[in-house]
């Protein structure tokens, strides 16, 4: 019998639900929360409300999708860490209640290892074992994958997050919340070498991106006091300066994770693999050093349900189920 896992995603400010029939994505529904512009960020309280509103015509709208029915369901899987800690319960309970309600297995999954798992909802798939850069709003983890459900971080932020220095820099230059997206499309009109931002000398695979803000900042500010104008008659150039200063601060670190472990297999993930200046740097990079790169559709970059879809089928394979006393946490290691 064809195994049918409904899986839902609310660990921060998007709704989603996902069906994945024997491995194979059927339907993949987001609703994102426009709320928050208004206030340059996410808020907790308005997002868990708004995931209380969208969580019911979601689900619906991902099994209408789907063509499954509830009753014909294997399993129920939702996020369960890390996140903000109302919108996790928001998923969580509601997973919990459907799963009691139809007597099926509960699957609790990790976000960040549903990122990475990204990489094998459509092919070509990445073989093992795999180097993945999971780069998001509030992660920046260089992960070892061994198997589908062994994986070690290796490398990670000791401040900021990619997203975060992307979104943090945006807000300096008066971009709306997220502001990685339009600085990368700024980006796109702008000289990279323009502007020279400084790379952090960070040991190991570990990365710091709270002093580029910082140059930043005082870089605007100064030029600004200069040449009133100055950032609003260069702000494609700015945009694409840091943007390249990102996006080499985190290929250099890749580079040095593929010649400390050997591995070839290269993917990236999360939010900011969305950005069309790493993907294009991670083609490149791989045509250079011999890489195999893999990087996710667009819709399965920012947080969806169909990632998390992904991972519940690899732990069903494993019967690796959840306990439905199990709740859901802000923060958790793999
Ligand atoms: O994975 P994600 O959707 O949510 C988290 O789990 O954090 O990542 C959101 C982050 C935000 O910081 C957003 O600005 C960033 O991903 N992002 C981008 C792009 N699209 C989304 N950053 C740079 N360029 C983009 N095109
Ligand atoms: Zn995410």
């Amino acid at each position: 019998m064809a195994v049918k896992i409904l899986a839902i995603e609310s660990s921060c400010d998007e709704t989603s639900a996902a069906v994945i029939v024997d491995g194979q994505v059927k339907s993949n529904i987001i609703a994102n929360q426009t709320v928050h512009e208004q206030y340059g960020g996410v808020v907790p309280e308005l997002a868990s409300r708004a995931h209380q509103e969208h969580i019911v015509p979601v689900v619906d709208a991902a099994l209408k999708k789907a063509g499954v029915a509830k009753g014909e369901l294997s399993a129920i899987a939702f996020t369960q860490s890390p996140g903000l800690i109302g919108s996790l319960l928001v998923g969580a309970c509601f997973a919990k209640a459907m799963a009691l309600a139809l007597d099926i297995p509960l699957i609790g999954v990790h976000h960040m290892q549903a990122h990475v798992l990204a990489n094998f909802i459509e092919d070509p798939k990445p073989s093992f074992p795999m180097l993945c850069l999971t780069v998001s709003g509030g992660h920046t983890q260089i992960v070892q994958v061994n198997s589908a459900l062994d994986m070690k971080v290796i490398g990670e932020t000791l401040d900021d997050a990619a997203g975060e220095a992307f979104d943090k820099t945006a807000k300096i230059l008066g971009l709306p919340y997220p502001g990685g997206p339009l600085i990368d499309k700024y980006a796109q009109q702008g000289d990279p070498t323009r502007f020279k931002f400084p790379e952090p000398q960070i040991q190991g695979l570990d990365f710091s991106f709270s002093g580029l803000k910082t140059a930043i900042l005082y870089f605007v500010q100064q030029q600004e006091k200069a040449q009133p104008g100055f950032l609003q008659e260069n702000m494609a150039d700015i945009c694409a300066s840091i943007q390249h200063r990102i996006i080499t601060i985190l290929m250099n670190k890749l580079v040095k994770a593929t010649k400390e472990t050997g591995i070839k297999e290269v993917a990236i993930a999360g939010g900011v693999s969305a950005n069309s200046g790493l993907r294009k740097a991670l083609t490149e990079y791989g045509e250079k050093h011999g890489w195999n790169t893999y990087i996710p559709k667009f819709e399965y970059c920012t947080d969806n349900a169909g990632m998390i879809a992904m991972t519940a089928h690899f732990k069903y394979e494993a019967a690796a189920f959840t306990d439905l006393t199990a709740i859901p946490s802000a923060r958790a290691e793999f």
